[in-house]
């Protein structure tokens, strides 16, 4: 399937595109938010866009081949520091936008091990060189460290169950593919929540072995505090999230770099405290007509912020 762009226009309209300006697209997916930004960048603009998936990078390369605006890097986003480094302008970038999580044919192809829904080797890896396969990663596993994996990274309440039925089944053959690990989950989750539940009773666990593997929310805290360093004065950040896990962090990252942290009796006040963001309206959710034509969409949630010229920058001390 295509990939349909979540927010497409809310989210490169927040970026506020300047015609010559430097934009990042941390997650260049199938292009879709980067075709709109281009659309929108004069001849002298450029935009570096990031993935850490060689087939969307190889898509990238097939279908903007001979754009010379644009600059593909295959790296995780962790890495948005250095390359920003290496192909940006000393006075920063003036927008990064962030589209979180997986594109469609990532979730479709069953080879690449991510959905419950088509059967294929158990793998789940953004990047299939970096990092072990999602069969690897459960054929080690604790038992007590894959409860805390599904109910925090999943917020599955039978993560006990679940992970006890993991164990017993690993233990009778190792479990290889996609439609082995979601039929454990079946078997695991009483009856009455599987027949009740709206969504596959193996979505939570698919979730969350997924981040675990994929070291999704290190990753994000990282290219957030890389991002908000690497913009321009009055350049934005614009993320898109797709659960409450990353959202959250999203939140607390463009919280921490805004607001001073609330007064404690420790800590009464924070004279010292000097903002590098101000963030720019508010939570944005995908209108209900974006969300009845594209599934995806329904989870979706973006926040924008703008980088604040720090007094006394670049002044030495
Ligand atoms: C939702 S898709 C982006 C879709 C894109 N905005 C579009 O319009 O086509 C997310 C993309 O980000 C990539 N991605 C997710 N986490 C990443 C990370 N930590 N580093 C680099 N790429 C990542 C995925 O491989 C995927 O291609």
């Amino acid at each position: 399937m295509n990939h349909v762009p979540v927010l497409e226009e809310a989210a490169v309209d927040a970026l506020n595109v300047r015609e010559n300006g430097i934009y990042l697209d941390a997650t260049f997916g199938r292009g879709g938010h980067a075709r709109r930004i281009l659309d929108r960048l004069g001849p002298r603009g450029l935009l570096i866009a990031l993935d850490a998936d060689p087939e969307a990078i190889a898509f990238g390369e097939r279908e903007f081949g001979e754009e010379p605006r644009l600059r593909l890097v295959r790296c995780n986003f962790r890495e948005l520091g250095s390359v920003v480094g290496q192909l940006g302008p000393d006075s920063g970038i003036d927008g990064i936008l962030m589209d979180l999580g997986l594109s469609s044919p990532q979730l479709d192809s069953a080879e690449r091990g991510f959905s419950f829904r088509h059967d294929g080797p158990l793998d789940m890896r953004m990047d299939p060189d970096a990092g072990v396969p999602a069969a690897d990663w459960l054929a080690e596993v604790s038992e007590a460290e894959l409860v805390e994996v599904l109910s925090s990274l999943g917020e599955e309440r039978f993560a006990r169950r679940i992970a006890r039925g993991i164990l017993a089944a690993r233990e009778r053959s190792p479990i290889r593919t996609t439609a082995a690990l979601a039929a454990v989950v079946e078997r695991a989750v009483p009856g009455h929540a599987v027949h009740s539940a709206r969504i596959h009773p193996a979505t939570r666990t698919f979730q969350a072995i997924r981040i675990a593997v994929n070291r999704e929310l290190e990753a994000l805290d990282e290219a957030l505090q890389a991002a908000i360093e690497a913009l321009a004065p009055g350049g934005r950040l614009v993320v898109i999230s797709f659960h409450s896990l990353e959202d959250r962090r999203v939140k607390q990252a463009l919280r921490a770099a805004s607001q001073p942290p609330p007064a404690s009796r420790r800590m009464p006040s924070a004279p010292d405290f000097r903002p590098r963001l101000k963030t720019v309206g508010k939570l944005v959710r995908p209108s209900e007509v974006e969300q009845a034509s594209n599934p995806r969409a329904r989870s979706a949630r973006m926040r924008v912020a703008e980088r604040i010229a720090v007094a006394g920058q670049g002044e030495s001390a």
